[in-house]
């Protein structure tokens, strides 16, 4: 609601005559119309998530011959091909907003222009590390993170959400998975003999199989002879299945999502205020996260393909305005580095959505610290506010307790007695 309200005074501000005036007479009266042009819009703020590049597996089941010191540095890390990955989108960064793109970021890196937030784990600082070293080469960048438990920004997931968990559960039970659980029993059952598991493994365990020889197949490294194609290609969708129930739709990915959400609103309509007092504004904001956040990013926000993230593909979230003063937000979605990003349309919008028009659509999304805790059914926040509330529930009954003997005595008084003025 307070977006709405600021983001109208605004308007008001820019759709006064002055503005679509100014842009005509520069633009001595003509072309004005052709507002999908490029070169019409400016490019205000870019909020952009990644995930990490190319990695080891995480662990691996017991009878796979590649055990952990198969890799370079153990389970879990950021590889050689996934610091390419990186230094591949850096350097996409730097084309897109640097000198020969947009023009909104300086040759040299800038506090002021440039802010940087990663999730606390190895690989994600490192992809951040890599791609920092093509968009500012030689300089040193101050990469944020929190720890992992109390990241609301990034690990959503990791927080504790009740409402999140219960989600979950009515997935899990639900008739369409249990049915699938069902069908893929005895598949289960195959491979963890093969796989050598101590215990039986549900679909939501795919993963422990699957993640292994996904890393396994990117690095040339052979498969146990059990492993067909067809084994791989099942274990692979039930993951990707699993994967889906776990963070995908539309509460999940607001539980998710929306405290980023938020913040990313909040940035740009901060930024636009900035554009338009003609102050300094954060050009590029960049988030170094997971799989598991862009789908939950892209499922928020209503545009997820069903596909899993790939390895440093990037959701770009960009902020314009045109030459009539107006602004306009674009989704895009780079998972593929041979091919430019993929324009994401928010449905009920167009492909650069109004400002005021993207809020309103994604409201139910953009989610507050406290909007947040309120969906995720926990009580509220601080001890702080715990006791100011505590204090005004005390007030309010002393009060009472205090009030009533003066009502009574009040009520008890005869008529035509003084008491008016008590
Ligand atoms: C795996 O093999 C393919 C085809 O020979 C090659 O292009 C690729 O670079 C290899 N990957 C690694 C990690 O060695
Ligand atoms: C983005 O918005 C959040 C929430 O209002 C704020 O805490 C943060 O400082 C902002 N970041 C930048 C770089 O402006
Ligand atoms: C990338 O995303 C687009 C749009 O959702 C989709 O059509 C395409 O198949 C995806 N490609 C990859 C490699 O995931």
């Amino acid at each position: 609601m307070s977006y709405r309200n600021a983001l109208s005074r605004e308007q008001n501000k820019m759709a006064g005559v002055w503005a679509p005036l100014l842009a005509v007479l520069a633009f001595g009266g003509f072309s004005v119309a052709t507002g999908e042009n490029e070169n019409l819009r400016s490019l205000v703020q870019a909020s952009v998530m990644f995930r990490h590049g190319d990695r080891s597996p995480t662990q691996t089941f017991p009878t796979d011959i590649h055990k952990e010191d198969a890799w370079e540095q153990g389970f879990g890390f950021l590889s050689s091909i996934g610091i390419e990955q990186h230094h591949n989108l850096g350097e996409f960064f730097r084309k897109r907003y640097g000198k020969e793109g947009f023009k909104v970021l300086s040759e040299k890196f800038k506090r002021d222009e440039v802010y940087v937030r990663s999730t606390d784990t190895d690989r994600t600082l490192m992809s951040v590390e890599a791609n920092l070293d093509r968009l500012f080469p030689d300089q040193p960048v101050p990469v944020h993170t929190v720890r992992t438990g109390t990241d609301m920004l990034l690990r959503a997931f990791w927080l504790k959400c009740p409402r999140a968990v219960e989600l979950l559960e009515e997935a899990k039970n639900s008739e369409e998975f249990l049915q699938k659980e069902e069908e893929n029993k005895e598949f289960m059952a195959y491979v963890v003999k093969k796989a050598g598991w101590d215990r039986p493994h549900g679909i939501m365990d795919a993963w422990r199989t699957e993640d292994p020889l996904l890393c396994e197949k990117a690095h040339n490294m052979s498969w146990p002879d059990w492993v067909t194609p067809e084994v791989y290609k099942r274990l692979h969708e039930l993951t990707a299945y699993a994967y889906e129930t776990h963070f995908v739709g539309d509460e999940k990915g607001k539980l998710m999502a929306g405290l980023l959400i938020h913040n990313i609103v909040s940035n740009m309509t901060e930024a636009r205020q900035e554009v338009l007092e003609d102050k300094k504004v954060h050009r590029l904001l960049m988030y170094s996260a997971h799989d598991l956040d862009i789908s939950a990013l892209l499922s928020a926000l209503n545009v997820y393909n069903n596909m899993s993230a790939p390895y440093a593909s990037c959701v770009l979230i960009e902020l314009y305005q045109d030459r009539l003063g107006s602004f306009s937000v674009q989704i895009s979605y780079r998972n593929d580095s041979s091919h430019d990003p993929y324009v994401l349309t928010v449905p009920g919008c167009d492909a650069f959505c109004p400002f005021d028009d993207f809020v309103t659509l994604i409201d139910d999304v953009i989610m507050s610290p406290g909007r947040w805790r309120r969906a995720c059914e926990l009580p509220p926040r601080s001890f702080f506010s715990g006791f100011l509330y505590g204090v005004f529930v005390a007030t309010i009954v002393l009060f009472a307790v205090l009030a009533l003997p003066i009502f009574r005595r009040g009520q008890a008084a005869p008529a035509g007695d003084d008491t008016a003025e008590s």
